[in-house]
Parts: structure tokens; C-alpha cells; sequence
């Protein structure tokens, strides 16, 4: 029987790495996640092994590329909190810059050149266009969007000068959870506007706060682009296949293409829930765009992908479902 192909994942026991290991196992990969569990869910990890370790950890990783022998490399693993990368700056670029230096050192001694790395919206900071395409200036305007656009630059120089085949994804809101509530999102605290949206619909949270209903958006409140995040595994799958067919790397976007404003978000958890959700006006939060939409146009023609569960009702009814399961 033919062996499936390896993929290292780290951060695989995280939110969106679990359900792309999900998605890898089901397209006939073999997920290993390599994860320090600083942030993740030993239980995330069902469909391949869990080998604990840290970025930093140079033996460690060495080891564990030298048993699994892995083909390429999807990186999920780091911080990605915005508003603690603002008090924690050394925290975020030595997890997230030297971390991913110490991944691609590893990388380069096993022979590994193929890698897809989780980027962010918040690499364009605040947008001169809406929708915003990959051409946009990218000028993030916190330490947590500049350490994901110092590894995309690095990812750039390595490509150059060293033959590594990096495909960046630059993904807007990741939302919802697993359909068979398998997984979902855990996060403790939890940062994510649709999971504390749901934890005051259930009463485990007294109020639900809104940032700011003062904004230029035709209900006051901020607009985002979610995207379910079993399409985003889907595109992990496509990105990965293309580079193991030897196409090459693309730096794309990752949403919908459709912004959502943050009352529109609760009027739906209302309905989905059929619960009462206290909400609680506050002020507008520093660095937060009223508007952030993804032009997708790119992704869709070079991957010939589109969305297939990122509709709200999707969105919200399994993340409500993982939210009462758990
Ligand atoms: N969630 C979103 O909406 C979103 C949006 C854009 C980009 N991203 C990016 O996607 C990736 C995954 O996000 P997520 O929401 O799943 O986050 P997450 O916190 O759930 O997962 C990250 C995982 O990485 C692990 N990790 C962190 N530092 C590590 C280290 N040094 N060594 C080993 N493991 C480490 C954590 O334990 C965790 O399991 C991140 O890189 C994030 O920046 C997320």
C-alpha cells in the first residue's frame, strides 16, 4: 500500500490548524502537528499524531522531521492576538519571527522547501481599498501584523535566494466550527467576536460589548469579512497540492468577499440561539478599521475555489452547536 503523504503542521493543535488536519487526512495526507501547546487542545489532534514542541526548539523540530520525514510544511503556529502584541511586542516577534526562522533553519537541513504560511489581514492596516486586494500597501499597524509581514518578507528572501517555495495566505475572519462538532474553537481567554458573542448568549458571559457604533458603515458598528474555517482548511488543502505538483507559490487572500457589520452579528446569534443577548455600547477600540473585506477575486481564479459553508447562518449555527457541545 502506497504510504500518504506526510505533512508537518504546526500549531496543528490549534483552531484553524486542527481543522485543516481534519481536511488533510480527509484529501489523504498524513497531518503530523508539532505544537507547544501554549494556545492549543491536546484533544484538537485527531487525525494524526500530536509531537509537543516549541518553534524554538531547533533539536526538537529536527527530530521530529527526521522520523516523520514530512513533504512539506504548513505553519499555523503563533501568537495572534492583536491587543496583546500591542503590550507584548517582544513576546510576538520572538514566537513569531525568530520561531519561523528557527522552523525554515530546520527546514533547510532536512531538504524541505515547500511551506504554506498562515498571514493576516492585519498585514494591510488600514486599508486604502475596499474590497482590498493582494496589491494593497501592506502597512500594519500593530506589532502582531508586522512580526506576519516581517515572515512573509522573509519567506520572499528565502524564495530568492535559497530555492524555498512559500505559498502565504492572508486570511480575514476565521469563524464557525467543524460541522460534525468533532472540533471547534477553544481559546482561553477567548479573543474572537462570534465566540464571545455566543459564550453571553448562553450566559456564561454577563454582556457582549461593542467597540464602537460611531463608524462611517451603514449601522455605525465595524464590518469584517468571515470566513468559515473548514473553507479556509479547504484552501490549505489546494495550496499544498499545487506546490507538491510543483506550481508556483502565490500569496493570496482567504474570505468571502462579503463584510459583515457587528450588529448584523448579533442579530443573527439572537435568532440562532433563540436566546436574549445583552449587548453594552463601548468605545471604539484603537486600530480597529471600520471596514475590512477581502477582494477575492484572485484566489478564486487561481484556485478555482469558493467559499462552500462561510455563510452567516453556517458560520454562527456551528459555532453555537461547538459552543453548547462544549
Ligand atoms: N483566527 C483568525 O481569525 C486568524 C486570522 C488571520 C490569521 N490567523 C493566523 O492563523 C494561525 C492560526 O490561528 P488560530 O486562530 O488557529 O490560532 P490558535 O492560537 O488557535 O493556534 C495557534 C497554535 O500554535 C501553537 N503555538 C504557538 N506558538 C508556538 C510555538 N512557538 N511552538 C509551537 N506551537 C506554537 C499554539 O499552541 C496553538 O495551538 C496563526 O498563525 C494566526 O496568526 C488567524
Amino acid at each position: 500500500m502506497m504510504r500518504k503523504p506526510t505533512i508537518l503542521v504546526t500549531g496543528g493543535a490549534g483552531y484553524i490548524g486542527s481543522h485543516t488536519c481534519k481536511a488533510l487526512s480527509e484529501s489523504g495526507f498524513y497531518p503530523v502537528s508539532y505544537d507547544n501547546l501554549s494556545r492549543g487542545n491536546e484533544q484538537a489532534c485527531k487525525w494524526g499524531p500530536l509531537e509537543i514542541g516549541s518553534l524554538d526548539d531547533g533539536p526538537r523540530l529536527a527530530q521530529v522531521i527526521n522520523q516523520y520525514k514530512p513533504v512539506a510544511v504548513i505553519h499555523f503556529a503563533a501568537y495572534a492576538y492583536v491587543g496583546e502584541s500591542v503590550l507584548r511586542p517582544d513576546l510576538y516577534y520572538n514566537n513569531n519571527v525568530v520561531g519561523t526562522l528557527s522552523l525554515l533553519e530546520a527546514m533547510k537541513e532536512a531538504d524541505i522547501n515547500k511551506i504554506v504560511f498562515s498571514s493576516t489581514c492585519a498585514t494591510y492596516g488600514i486599508p486604502a481599498a475596499s474590497p482590498i486586494p493582494e496589491t494593497c500597501d501592506q502597512k500594519p499597524i500593530n506589532p502582531y501584523g508586522r512580526s506576519k509581514l516581517t515572515i512573509e518578507q522573509i519567506l520572499s528572501d528565502y524564495e530568492h535566494a535559497l530555492g524555498l517555495k512559500p505559498t502565504c495566505l492572508r486570511y480575514f475572519n476565521a469563524a464557525g466550527a467543524d460541522p460534525d462538532l468533532e472540533i471547534g474553537e477553544t481559546h482561553d481567554p477567548e479573543p474572537h467576536v462570534i465566540p464571545r458573542l455566543l459564550l453571553t448568549a448562553a450566559g456564561q458571559q454577563s454582556v457582549f460589548k461593542i467597540f464602537g457604533d460611531d463608524y462611517l458603515t451603514p449601522d455605525g458598528t465595524c464590518i469584517r469579512d468571515y470566513v468559515h474555517v473548514c473553507d479556509i482548511a479547504d484552501v490549505h488543502v489546494i495550496a499544498l497540492k499545487r506546490l507538491l505538483d510543483g506550481e508556483n507559490p502565490v500569496t493570496l487572500n482567504v474570505g468571502t468577499g462579503h463584510g459583515i457589520s457587528v450588529n448584523e452579528l448579533i442579530e443573527n446569534a439572537r435568532r440562532i440561539s433563540d436566546r436574549s443577548i445583552n449587548i453594552q455600547y463601548a468605545p471604539r477600540r484603537d486600530g480597529d478599521p471600520a471596514i475590512l473585506i477581502a477582494d477575492t477575486s484572485l484566489i478564486r481564479e487561481t484556485f478555482d475555489w469558493s467559499p462552500r459553508c462561510s455563510d452567516l447562518d453556517t458560520i454562527i449555527s456551528t459555532a453555537w452547536k461547538w459552543q453548547q457541545k462544549t
